[in-house]
């Protein structure tokens, strides 16, 4: 029974912070819908904490009477399953819990009656196909382990934020990361595994076009289940050119190579759009905008001789560009800015970087 020495209600919180990822090799159709596991391995590299982020807190309280969520100030359902389903496996594992100082005492059965409050915000576009599941789920694994005392083992907690959102078990882990499809029908083994930490490769600077602000229209969950019934080029991706992706990505990334990190990387987002429009029907989730960008950065590069930036884009118009270095990045905010200035007629309404002085430096 939970105790504590006062008679007055307690309440115990944990706040966390998780920073959203960007596939360079993605995910797109599942060989198990309830479980999220992947019929490919994909790779990303995961963005600065202070940018693009989910902080949520997490709280407990004999108080509470049911369980309950507001994201971004608003009470949503908790009554999907892939919300339910993160809350058992947490509940599940979770451990003793002492708070000396506020006499609190809460045993590893407790948890299974008593309730949880999850007030989460996300300081970018939800849906906009910025990955804001991603952080999302993340963040919600991580602070409710920490609540309730689970100890992090075999990238377990990744394995339960991946029962929230695919794409979030990539974002437990900073630099990039490989999500490991895995062959077990329990799902024990499609986990992340960190490549590379954040500091290995630092000279690349990430700028995301923020095309559209948007709700998308079609949600990845529905997107992808409707490529991998529809789709043939789906499945040859997933055989045939994922797996040898993946090996060159993983040698780019140790080597720092940039050249090939960005044609495997363009080469991927190429694919996954073209894999949309072979779905029927088509889904679009680039626009004209999104097109631009891509033969500006494809016009710049093959100029330059030498692959300067690299660009991605996930269910949803933005653009992400990732340029080998800061000289190459404010380069590419100035072409920007001049090409694509933010503008009702661009359909532009901003740019995100890390590091607000590239933004000056590009006047
Ligand atoms: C295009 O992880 O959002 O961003 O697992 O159904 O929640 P669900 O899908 P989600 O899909 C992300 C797809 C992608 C590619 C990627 O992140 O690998």
């Amino acid at each position: 029974m939970a105790v504590s020495k006062g008679s007055e209600p307690w309440i115990l919180m944990v706040t966390a912070r998780s920073p959203t990822n960007i596939a360079v090799i993605k995910y797109w159709g599942k060989r198990d819908e309830t479980l999220i596991l992947p019929i490919n391995d994909s790779i990303s590299v995961t963005l600065d904490p202070d940018h693009l982020c989910t902080t949520t807190t997490v709280a407990v309280s004999p108080a509470f009477d049911s369980d309950r969520m507001w994201l971004n100030g608003k009470e949503i359902s908790l009554s999907g399953g892939r919300y339910q389903s993160c809350l058992r496996e947490i509940r599940r594992r979770a451990g003793d819990v002492e708070d000396e100082k506020k006499g609190i005492r809460i045993r590893k059965v407790d948890w299974e009656r008593l309730r949880v409050h999850i007030a989460s915000y996300n300081n970018f576009p939800t849906a906009a196909g910025l990955a804001s599941s991603a952080a999302g789920f993340a963040c919600l694994a991580f602070a409710l382990a920490k609540l309730m005392n689970i100890k992090e083992e075999n990238g377990e907690l990744s394995s339960i934020a991946r029962q929230g959102s695919g794409s979030a078990c990539r974002s437990l882990y900073g630099g990039f990361v490989k999500w490991v499809m895995g062959n077990d029908a329990s799902g024990h083994d499609s986990i992340a595994v960190q490549l590379a930490n954040e500091s290995h490769w630092d000279d690349l600077v990430i700028i995301i076009a923020v095309v559209s602000s948007q709700q998308k229209e079609t949600s990845s969950t529905a997107g992808m289940r409707e490529s991998f019934d529809t789709s043939t080029l789906l499945h040859y991706r997933s055989k045939v050119v994922v797996p040898r992706r993946i090996l060159q990505m993983e040698e780019a990334i140790r080597n720092r190579d940039f050249q090939s990190f960005a044609r495997l990387t363009c080469a991927d987002s190429n694919q996954f759009h073209a894999v949309c429009l072979d779905t029927s029907p088509p889904i679009f989730y680039m626009n004209d905008t999104s097109r631009r960008i891509i033969n500006c950065v494809e016009r710049w590069n093959q100029f330059e001789g030498t692959p300067q930036v690299a660009y991605t884009y996930d269910a949803g118009p933005n653009a992400v560009l990732i340029a080998r270095n800061r000289t190459a990045a404010s380069l590419l905010l100035k072409r920007l800015l001049f090409y694509f200035p933010p503008s009702p007629d661009t359909e532009l309404t901003s740019y995100l970087l890390g590091d607000k002085s590239i933004l000056e430096e590009a006047g």
